[in-house]
């Protein structure tokens, strides 16, 4: 099953990958994961990334585009695989179609921009597993560490409120596009597509994504 969730910054796609990953046995690949851990080990890369997005912009199509290719291409993504957060541009979706990476679901996450930034002032991550949490709604079992290791959990650089608000701004910009993209290409029944939404309780999305890929 090869899987494309979409949807803007906070709208729970990282919360559900690891719902997903868990149940149906296939890797997440969160690009967002992948920038994040080659800032902490100081590659060239994670030089490049901190910046832009700690801004919060986008990366350049054309490293994101390298970076998926390689990441796909791997063994255990032969199976299928979950994007999160990627693409996130008409020219990222283009280059995937290129490659004739082929896809079976898109998987939109509607959530308005006021409920996402009250989530990211809450959000609290994992950053060795990209397991998420917030102090509310999602909290961990004991508060400031994450379930599975103790570990601390931290507050992301990029969920100051004003860097929110610019990450929606670009998201409306650059991403929603992919929206009717994605809806084209499902009519064309290369795709299939399914807009949740997602200001529900966390289980009850969890239910509905179950039901409909199973
Ligand atoms: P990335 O890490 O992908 O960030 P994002 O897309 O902005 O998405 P988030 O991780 O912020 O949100 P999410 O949808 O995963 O929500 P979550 O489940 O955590 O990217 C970061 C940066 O990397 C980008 O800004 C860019 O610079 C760069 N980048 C990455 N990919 C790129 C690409 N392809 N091209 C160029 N640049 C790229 O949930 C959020 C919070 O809400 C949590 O606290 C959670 O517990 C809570 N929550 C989740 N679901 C619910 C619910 N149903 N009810 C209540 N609370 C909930
Ligand atoms: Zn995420």
């Amino acid at each position: 099953m090869r899987i494309i969730l979409l949807g803007a910054p906070g709208a729970g796609k990282g919360t559900q990958a690891q719902f997903l990953m868990n149940t149906f046995n296939i890797p997440q690949i969160s690009t967002g994961d992948m920038l994040r851990a080659a800032i902490k080990a100081g590659t060239d890369l994670g030089k490049q990334a901190k910046e832009v997005m700690d801004a919060g912009k986008l990366v350049s199509d054309d490293i994101m585009i390298g970076l998926v290719q390689e990441r796909i291409a791997q063994e255990d993504c032969a199976n299928g695989f979950l994007l999160d957060g990627f693409p996130r541009t008409i020219p990222q979706a283009d280059a995937m179609q290129e490659a004739g990476i082929e896809i079976d679901y898109v998987l939109e996450f509607d959530v308005p921009d006021d409920v996402i930034v009250e989530r990211m002032a809450g959000r609290r991550v994992h950053p060795g597993s990209g397991r998420v949490y917030h102090v509310t709604y999602n909290p961990p079992k004991e508060e400031g560490k994450d379930d599975e290791t103790g570990d601390d959990l931290i507050v992301r650089e990029d969920d100051k409120e004003a860097t929110v608000r610019h990450r929606l701004g670009v998201y409306h910009e650059q991403t929603e596009p992919l929206v009717s993209y994605y809806r084209k290409l499902a009519e064309q029944n290369v795709v299939r597509y399914h807009k949740l939404d997602g200001t529900r309780d966390v289980d009850v999305i969890s239910k509905e994504l179950k039901s409909l890929l199973s």
